[in-house]
This record gives C-alpha cells, structure tokens and sequence, in this order.
C-alpha cells in the first residue's frame, strides 16, 4: 500500500485546504498523515550548520519523525491557503527544515531520498486576489527537496465568492489526483 504524506499550511481547522484534503484522503487506498504547519511544534532551521558535519538535524522535535516519514513516502502533497501569493508563513517555517536532505547531499555525499521515486502533488487555496504561481513555485521547490517529482496541482483559487466546498473543477482535479496516487 502507498503512503501519503500532506503538509497542510492552513490555520482553519474546517477551512477550505482542511476541506481539500479531507476530499483527497476519503479516497486514498493506502495509508495517508497529515502534518499541520500550525500546531505540530516544529522549529524552523536556525542555520546552525549541524547537518553540515553530523549529517543529521540538532533540533530534536516532530521534525525527526517527518523526516522518516518523507523517506518512505511514495507521494507527497504540500496544501496551503494562498498568503500574499505565496505558501503560510509556518508551513515555510516547518519546510525550512529540509536543508537536512541538502546538507547531506552537498557536505554527506549522502542521498538518502534516491532510493525510491516519490510523486509529488499541490493543493492551495485562495481568496481570488494577485496569482498563485509563486506559491506553485515554492511547492515544486519543496517537493523535488524531498526527493518528489511534481506531477499535477489542484488549486481552488476564487474562495471569497465560491468556497472550495462548491468549486467543481478542484473538486474532480483532487478525485484526479487521488485516482493518480491510486495507481
Ligand atoms: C494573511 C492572508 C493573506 C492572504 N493572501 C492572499 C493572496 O495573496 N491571494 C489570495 O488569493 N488569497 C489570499 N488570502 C485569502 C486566503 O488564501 C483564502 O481565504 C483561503 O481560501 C484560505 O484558506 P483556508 O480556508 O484553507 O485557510 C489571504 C488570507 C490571509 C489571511
């Protein structure tokens, strides 16, 4: 069975990402975790170079287990409202902490994510205002730090007049997604 791993980058524990996500796992075969930017405790990277020489991270939180869990993962979706363009602050503060996987291929010579091929997938949400491109932007960077191959995004982006709840074209590109990771 495949194993899912979700970043959602939302506050709104009933929200509009919180809405898409839930349509997305009600679908999946294997297993699925979700890790919520806003209250799993993790630290952002402070740069302290660690990794650099130890080939692991010094800041011993949830983090640690994340990183276990992006290594078996065979797909992995960051979700995230739309702020100012770009992902949640604390979902860029929880993803800061992938310069692991760079450290230890730059200074480790060690690239652990390369042992399987991972899909990866977003989903965002957004009010209606400016573009989301950017946003799309940073999640592919993400996911290809994570070992993941962009593979498609499903992006409700008018939620100030039609909640995600009510979009049908995000609501059958997820039902996509899920028949994708299905596979
Ligand atoms: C601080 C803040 C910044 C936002 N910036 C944008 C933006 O740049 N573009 C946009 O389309 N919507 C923006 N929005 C609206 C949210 O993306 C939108 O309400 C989204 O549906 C919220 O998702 P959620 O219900 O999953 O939390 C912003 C909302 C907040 C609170």
């Amino acid at each position: 069975m495949k194993n899912t791993l979700i970043f959602n980058g939302s506050p709104r524990k009933n929200g509009n990402t919180a809405f898409l996500i839930d349509e997305l796992t009600k679908r999946l075969k294997g297993s699925s975790k979700i890790i919520n930017a806003y209250s799993c405790n993790i630290s952002p990277c402070v740069d302290c170079r660690f990794c650099r020489t130890h080939g692991s991270c010094a800041v011993n939180d949830g983090m640690q287990t994340v990183y276990q869990d992006i290594v078996s993962a065979e797909n992995i979706v960051i979700a995230s409202p739309i702020y100012f363009s770009e992902l949640t602050g604390p979902l860029l503060s929880v993803a800061s902490r992938l310069q692991l996987f760079y450290s230890l291929k730059r200074f480790q010579g060690s690239d652990i994510l390369s042992s399987k091929r991972r899909n990866g997938f977003v989903i965002l949400a957004g009010g209606g205002d400016g573009a989301s491109e950017r946003a799309v932007a940073t999640s592919k960077c993400l996911l290809s730090q994570m070992g993941a191959a962009f593979f498609d995004c499903a992006i409700s982006h008018n939620t100030d007049q039609l909640s995600a709840e009510n979009d049908l074209s995000v609501l059958e590109k997820i039902k996509t997604i899920a028949e994708i990771i299905n596979k």
